[in-house]
C-alpha cells in the first residue's frame, strides 16, 4: 500500500558559514487516513521536514515521497495533492476570509458551487463565518490565523501539512480546529501537523514522532509514547520536600517554586508518597505521566 508520506534517511544540512545539520537520516511513514503529529523543541527540525515534503525546500540526502510521488522528481504531482499551513504566514490585508477560502478552492479546480460549499464549511468550522467579508487587515492575530486555516481546509487536498496551525489561537478556537481536523481524518484524508501543545498532540493524534536535534527519538500512539519512560507515575506535592525526607536531586523531581513533580516507577510507591504527604499536611496527588512529562524525559534521553 502506498503511504501518504514516506521518508527514508531524509537529511538536511543548511550550508552557510556554519553548516547546520537540521535533519539526520529521518525515516518514517504516515499512513493514509492518519493524523500524525511531529513534536519537537524549537529548532528540532519540524519546519525543515514539512518544507521538504511539501516541495518548498530541497533535501541534502535521503528520499521523501507523498502518496508515492517523489518530492525531487515529481514535485508537481506532490503539490496537486497537498495543502499547507506554513508556520509564519502573513495575510494579504485587503483579502477577506471569504476570498481566501473561496479562491483557494477555485485554484484547486473546484466548480464554483463546490468552492462555495467548501469555503462555507471551512469558515464555519473556524468560526469566521460572521467575519467572512472583513478585510484581513482589520482582523485580530488569531482571526487572521483562522482565515489561513480555513483556506487550507477548503482546498480539498488529500494530505494536509500544518505547521503549528493552532499557535496563537485561544482555547475555544483551538478545540474547534481539533474537531474539524478529526472530521477531515474520518473522511479518509491524511494530516501531518506540528505542535508545541501537548494536549493537542494527545487529543488529536493517531500517532506521533518526537524529533530531537534532527533525529526521531520516539514514535507511536500517545499512549505508547507515555509508556516509553522509565517512570510511569507522577506525584505532585505542594510544599517542602525535605520535610518528607526526599532529595530534590536528579531528574526524578521537577521543582517549580512551591510545587514539585516527582516521577515514580511503581504505583504503590506513588500512592504511599501521597498518603505520607497528606498526613504531614501537604497537598498531594498522583496520576499517570502526561505526554508532556514523557516528551520532556524523552528529549532529555530518559528512554526505557
Ligand atoms: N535557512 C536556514 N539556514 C540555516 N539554518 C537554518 C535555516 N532554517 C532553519 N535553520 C536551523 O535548522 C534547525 C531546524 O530548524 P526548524 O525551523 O526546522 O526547527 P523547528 O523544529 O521548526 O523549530 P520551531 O519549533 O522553533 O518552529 C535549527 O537549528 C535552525 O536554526
Ligand atoms: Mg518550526
Amino acid at each position: 500500500m502506498v503511504e501518504a508520506v514516506k521518508t527514508v534517511e531524509l537529511s538536511k544540512i543548511y550550508r552557510g558559514k556554519e553548516p547546520v545539520e537540521a535533519l539526520k537520516e529521518v525515516s518514517f511513514s504516515v499512513a493514509k487516513g492518519e493524523l500524525f503529529t511531529l513534536l519537537g523543541q524549537n529548532g528540532a527540525g519540524k519546519t525543515t521536514f514539512l518544507r521538504i515534503i511539501s516541495t518548498q525546500l530541497l533535501q541534502t540526502g535521503g528520499e521523501a515521497s507523498v502518496l508515492g510521488y517523489d518530492v525531487l522528481t515529481q514535485p508537481e504531482q506532490v503539490r496537486r495533492h497537498i495543502s499547507i499551513v506554513p508556520q509564519d504566514v502573513a495575510t494579504y490585508g485587503n483579502f477577506t476570509p471569504w476570498e481566501y477560502a473561496y479562491y483557494f478552492s477555485m485554484l484547486r479546480g473546484m466548480t464554483t458551487s463546490k468552492a462555495k460549499e467548501d469555503a462555507e464549511r471551512a469558515l464555519k468550522a473556524v468560526e469566521l463565518w460572521d467575519l467572512r467579508n472583513r478585510p484581513c487587515a482589520t482582523l485580530s492575530g488569531g482571526e487572521k490565523k483562522r482565515a489561513i486555516i480555513a483556506s487550507a481546509l477548503s482546498s480539498n487536498a488529500d494530505v494536509y501539512m500544518l505547521d503549528e496551525p493552532t499557535s496563537g489561537l485561544d482555547a475555544v478556537a483551538r478545540r474547534n480546529v481539533w474537531a474539524v481536523l478529526r472530521e477531515i481524518v474520518e473522511e479518509g484524508k491524511t494530516i501531518l501537523l506540528t505542535t508545541h501543545i501537548m494536549e493537542e498532540a494527545e487529543m488529536v493524534s493517531d500517532r506521533l514522532a518526537i524529533i530531537h536535534k534532527g533525529s526521531v527519538v520516539a514514535e507511536g500512539s500517545p499512549d505508547q509514547i507515555k509508556k516509553m519512560t522509565k517512570e510511569k507515575f507522577r506525584v505532585v506535592i505542594e510544599g517542602d520536600l525535605k520535610a518528607l525526607g526526599l532529595s530534590e536531586n536528579g531528574n526524578h523531581v521537577a521543582r517549580f517554586g512551591n510545587k514539585n513533580v516527582i516521577y515514580i516507577k511503581d504505583e504503590d510507591e506513588a500512592v504511599e508518597l501521597v498518603a505520607k504527604s497528606l498526613k504531614m499536611g501537604l497537598k498531594a496527588e498522583t496520576a499517570t505521566v502526561t505526554l508532556e512529562d514523557a516528551f520532556v524525559k524523552l528529549v532529555g534521553g530518559d528512554l526505557d
